[in-house]
């Protein structure tokens, strides 16, 4: 098998569990996120929790988006909580999740009376606050904020996996015919693109951009084309939308996964380094300007060398291909809130959720 027919194996077939993974705590020594405790902490909260599966209701499908909540314990081996979409049970559900899209702006959609005193509220968000729709009321209302956050309750996000000692140095990059490659799909200013268009623009005056997508080409990139694609080109934009702290997404998890050299665009290199490796990917602006950068990449194609010099973090680390398409991207988050309900029964009231979200 080549290393990309290899990687949409990989894709294809993998568990993508262990969601919540040690990276950080083995890079940094620091306690991981709130949501992502260690086991010896999951195993003493257990012994005093009852055998009950706590009960996690979903107040809407993201969306409208349904999924079979099995696909928790397919993907994430989560079975820790009984999850449900039946509003019936609302009165004996100690979780309910709440996607803040979803949320009416008069709060007219959110359970009425009053509630029980053990329930839980929990935020679901994983927009960043540019594309964060500020409804009033919310404040002082949810117990557990779900988003990408490094200090949310519950952090939602692709955290790379710590190999372990005995797996092998495999890595064999894959074939490679185009330079840089950007797959768009959404270029909606009001979504806060226009300091990624602006540096494209720049950026293409000197070095070739494969564009895919919606957004430049007209047309979508098939799910399946997905991987296969960042695969062929040695450097892949990784530009976020809109910059903020921890606003980190699948955009950079894409090409780590596929055996690309990210291009970043987003909140500082700092940040970017709590999550993922230092010489894992190139920060846009460890450059002057975008000429600058081209010059880079273009020097970078003619020395294989300290191209490779980019993958050298393989050998520690392992990139989990996330799961593609609407129809997938919100059963992570909600297994893990699942997760969480069943072990952590702390109490907590979110006072300023958009202060906090916007820090
Ligand atoms: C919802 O839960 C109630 C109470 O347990 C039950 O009677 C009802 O059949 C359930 N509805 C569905 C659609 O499962
Ligand atoms: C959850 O938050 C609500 C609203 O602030 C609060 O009244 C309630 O006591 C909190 N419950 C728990 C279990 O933390």
């Amino acid at each position: 098998m080549t290393t990309s027919n290899k990687t949409l194996h990989l894709a294809k077939i993998t568990a993508l569990g262990l969601a919540c993974s040690i990276l950080t705590y083995f890079l940094y020594f620091e306690p991981p996120s709130p949501g992502c405790p260690s086991s010896l902490a999951v195993l003493e909260d257990a012994e005093a929790l009852s055998d009950e599966k706590p009960i996690v209701l979903l107040w809407f499908w993201p969306l409208g988006v349904k999924f079979d909540f099995k696909a928790c314990s397919t993907y994430y081996n989560i079975d820790s909580c009984v999850l449900t979409d039946n509003r019936s049970l609302y009165h004996e559900a100690e979780g309910v999740i709440f996607f803040h899209k979803d949320i009416d702006p008069h709060l007219q959609n959110m359970p009425p009376g009053p509630r029980p005193a053990f329930q839980k509220w929990i935020w679901y968000n994983v927009e960043s606050p540019t594309n964060t729709a500020k409804k009033p009321g919310l404040d002082n209302l949810f117990n557990l904020t779900l988003t990408y956050r490094r200090d949310a309750d519950i952090t939602v996000r692709n955290e790379l996996i710590v190999k372990k000692t005995e797996m092998k140095d495999d890595f064999v990059l894959p074939k490679k015919d185009k330079l840089v490659c950007w797959i768009v799909s959404n270029n909606d200013p009001a979504t806060g693109t226009a300091v990624r268009v602006r540096y494209y623009q720049e950026l293409a005056k000197h070095i070739k951009i494969h564009l895919f997508g919606m957004a430049f080409t007209g047309s979508r990139l098939k799910y399946e084309d997905y991987y296969s694609t960042i695969a062929s080109c040695k450097f892949y934009l990784s530009f976020e939308n809109s910059v903020h702290r921890d606003y980190i997404t699948e955009k950079v998890n894409g090409p780590l996964v596929a055996g690309t050299v990210p291009v970043v665009l987003g909140p500082p290199r700092e940040n970017y380094e709590q999550f993922i490796p230092t010489d894992s990917f190139i920060h846009i602006n460890d450059f002057p300007d975008p000429k600058s950068l081209a010059d880079f990449l273009l020097h970078l194609d003619k020395n294989d060398e300290v191209y490779m010099r980019y993958f050298r973090w393989r050998k520690f680390y392992e990139a989990t291909p996330h799961l593609l398409s609407i129809y997938n991207e919100f059963i992570q988050p909600v297994c893990l809130a699942c997760d969480h309900m069943a072990r952590d029964r702390n109490y907590h009231v979110v006072h300023d959720l958009y202060k906090w979200y916007s820090s």
